[in-house]
């Protein structure tokens, strides 16, 4: 059978500094999208690569003391080393020093000229080298690069230009044809808008320096960079040589990169595209940039994040977690090493560590450690397989747009509900009467089967700790090989032998860490990391959550600055509202949350009619874990005011001026 292929692609990386933080946060989403395509059965081709040309190179290489090549060469590898770290699953790593490359983008280059879309003129202009861009004067902002801010160079050039200006109309069109072509849609009406302002043709060869691929037509010449990196993306994949697999995966599925380069993804690259006389990409995705405690990532400030050092202390899982977790993709996010900690100690270790340990501490205390024979599903024991096989969809759907956040909250929902089933059933209370005994294997096995089926839903993201899961359950081989359709309910063989280990996710001493860090100077770090409590919900000696749970801290506590940056509030545009069924307290409501459409379910009815909403601009908890009430799912929290005194006046909590929709409010 031919599978369906499927190409995803990073950006290809410069190589004039060392991989962090927001070129893993690129990767490791593409690698996860990877995976769940290649667990859904796709033939999936997924490339990474480096950037290697262009005189900020020549420039570093230079002041470092190498040649160009030596030193490209050592810092690609570096990429490399970071890729494996990360459990990076590529199938291709493309180098644009690499001869395969050089002669395709000179073959673009020729057919370019020969369609006519390149002519040779002279360009005049301010040129920002670390930006590699040329900017008209109108864009400079006080004189400095608009995207930089640096010092930018008059130069002059006899150079060679691409009819950018002649793709404007047909790029158009193309937008509006195909709405998924730019993704989410606030980058895609930023780029309407760039269009419709009109495109100048773009300068494709430069004369002052050396380090590129030479226009074959134009001695002296090289090509500009971009030009030059965005070919990468039909090099890899055998254009110009290798016709049945480029036919086989051009056009790409997806190029994912950060917003900042966009523009050149879905306004350039089209174009040139459309001049060669290939297909577009099914798709560009700008995804958002990461800040580090507020501030932008930079070496002056040393606050740079690598990834590496954070998977040597806390394991490559907790990474690839955090990163896809902590955000919705598309949104910018901001790193904080406590807040890392946090997110990791509170879904990893606390609730699927956990889960699993009940699990097989459970079997192994009241079954001897097989799995048992599930009775019939009766309520309240249906909850769990009915709540998977709505996980498993949701999950599904939340992948396939890209929307790891929502996946794994997905995941983490049914993880929850099974932490929460155990305490309201209390299985150590069943195994103390005949009667309920009977229920004890039903309610055991569900238990088991939800961490089996939440450890296949969780592989595209975790590389490493499902597999562990299945270990612990007595289940040999990967979640991540048998597939999603492993996922579905009922799997796990009753008489299974369970195998009880160390903790998959071990906790991290948060309290410890945050001690640590105010020691080292950062007092209101440290004051973030609020003392566990402890909420043994379990009788002494049973199985337990026991120390895991952090419980809220009392109604009066102040809280640090960085206790209020943990809650995601933003502005949302209510794009339809009514009331729920059955229900006079509650509303539905749907908004636009600027890179994803939401469901929210608000307990306003008996103040608000649904017409009054509709169009409104309010504010709501972005990141609150969702909540089933009345059977609608609730992904969000509405804010609202409410007065003390009868009668109750309720306001819902609006922005004074009208802003885009996801905008944080801070
Ligand atoms: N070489 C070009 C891309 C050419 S693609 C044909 C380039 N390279 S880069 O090294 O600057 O990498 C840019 C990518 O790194 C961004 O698109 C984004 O994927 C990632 N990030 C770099 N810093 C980032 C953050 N602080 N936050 C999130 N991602 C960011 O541009």
């Amino acid at each position: 059978m031919n599978r369906q292929p499927y190409y995803i692609t990073t950006p290809i990386y410069y190589v004039n500094d060392l991989p962090h933080l927001g070129h893993a946060y690129t990767t490791v989403a593409c690698d996860a999208m990877a995976r769940y395509k290649r667990m859904r059965g796709y033939d999936v081709f997924f490339l990474t690569g480096t950037d290697e040309h262009g005189q900020k190179i020549e420039r570093k290489a230079v002041a470092e003391g190498f040649t160009p090549q030596a030193y490209v060469d050592k810092i690609a590898e570096s990429f490399v080393q970071l890729w494996e770290t990360l459990d990076i699953s590529n199938d291709g790593f493309i180098r644009t020093t690499d001869p395969r490359h050089v002669k395709v983008v000179q073959r673009v280059f020729q057919q370019l000229l020969d369609n006519d879309d390149i002519y040779k003129g002279s360009y005049e202009g301010w040129y920002c080298t670390p930006c590699e861009a040329f900017f008209p004067e109108s864009q400079l902002v006080d004189g400095k690069c608009p995207d930089c801010g640096r010092d930018v160079e008059w130069t002059q050039e006899e150079a060679y230009f691409f009819r950018l200006s002649k793709y404007g109309r047909p790029l158009l069109d193309h937008i509006a044809t195909h709405p998924e072509f730019i993704e989410p849609s606030s980058r895609r009406n930023e780029m309407v808008r760039f269009i419709e302002g009109g495109l100048e043709d773009l300068c494709v060869s430069r004369t002052t320096f050396t380090w590129g691929i030479p226009v074959p037509f134009a001695p002296g010449h090289v090509a500009y960079v971009w030009i030059d990196a965005l070919t990468n993306y039909l090099t890899a994949i055998g254009y110009l040589g290798d016709a049945e697999m480029f036919n086989k995966y051009w056009p790409a599925d997806v190029h994912v990169m950060g917003k900042e380069i966009v523009r050149f993804h879905s306004v350039i690259w089209p174009a040139i595209l459309m001049s060669l006389g290939l297909p577009l990409p099914k798709q560009v995705f700008g995804h958002g940039w990461w800040t580090v405690e507020g501030e932008k990532m930079s070496k002056s400030k040393g606050n740079v994040i690598k990834p590496d050092e954070y998977a040597a202390e806390f394991g490559v899982d907790a990474v690839r977690y955090f990163m896809l977790r902590e955000v919705p993709f598309g949104q910018d996010g901001d790193f904080s090493r406590m807040n890392f900690i946090y997110r990791v100690n509170a879904d990893l270790a606390n609730d699927l560590g956990n889960l699993l340990s009940r699990a097989t501490a459970m079997i192994i205390k009241f079954c001897d450690g097989k799995v048992p024979e599930p009775g019939v599903q009766e309520e309240p024991d249906r909850l769990l397989p009915e709540l998977a096989a709505e996980v498993l969809e949701g999950a599904a759907a939340a992948y396939d747009r890209l929307a790891f956040s929502d996946a794994l909250a997905e995941v983490f929902r049914l993880v929850g509900a099974a932490n929460k089933y155990i305490d309201d059933v209390a299985p150590w209370n069943l195994a103390k009467t005949e009667e309920g005994k009977s229920r004890l294997g039903t309610v055991l096995y569900n238990i088991a089967e939800t961490v089996r089926v939440s450890a296949v839903m969780l592989a595209p993201v975790l590389t490493r700790g499902p597999r562990q899961l299945w270990y612990q359950l007595g289940i040999d081989g990967s979640p991540e090989e048998a597939g999603w359709e492993a996922a579905r309910w009922g799997g796990l063989k009753p008489g299974t032998q369970v195998r009880r280990g160390d903790p998959v996710y071990p906790r991290v001493d948060a309290k410890a860490e945050a001690q640590r860090l105010k020691v080292a100077g950062g007092s209101a770090k440290a004051e973030a990391a609020a003392p566990a409590k402890v909420t043994d919900a379990e009788p002494a000696g049973q199985p337990g959550r026991g120390a895991e749970v952090q419980a809220a801290p009392p109604a009066q506590e102040q809280i640090t600055i960085e206790d209020f940056a943990r809650i995601d509030l933003r502005v949302a545009t209510v794009l339809e509202a009514e009331v729920v069924k059955g229900s006079d307290k509650l509303l539905k409501l749907q908004v636009d949350l600027g890179s994803e459409r939401r469901q929210i379910v608000a307990g306003i009815a008996k103040h608000y009619v649904p017409e009054d909403l509709v169009g409104k601009q309010v504010v709501v908890v972005a990141n609150l874990k969702p909540a089933k009430l009345r059977g609608e799912i609730s992904n969000g929290m509405l804010l609202a005011a409410s007065s003390a005194g009868e009668p109750v006046v309720v306001a819902v909590v609006s922005p004074e001026k009208d802003l885009p929709a996801g905008s944080k409010v801070k």
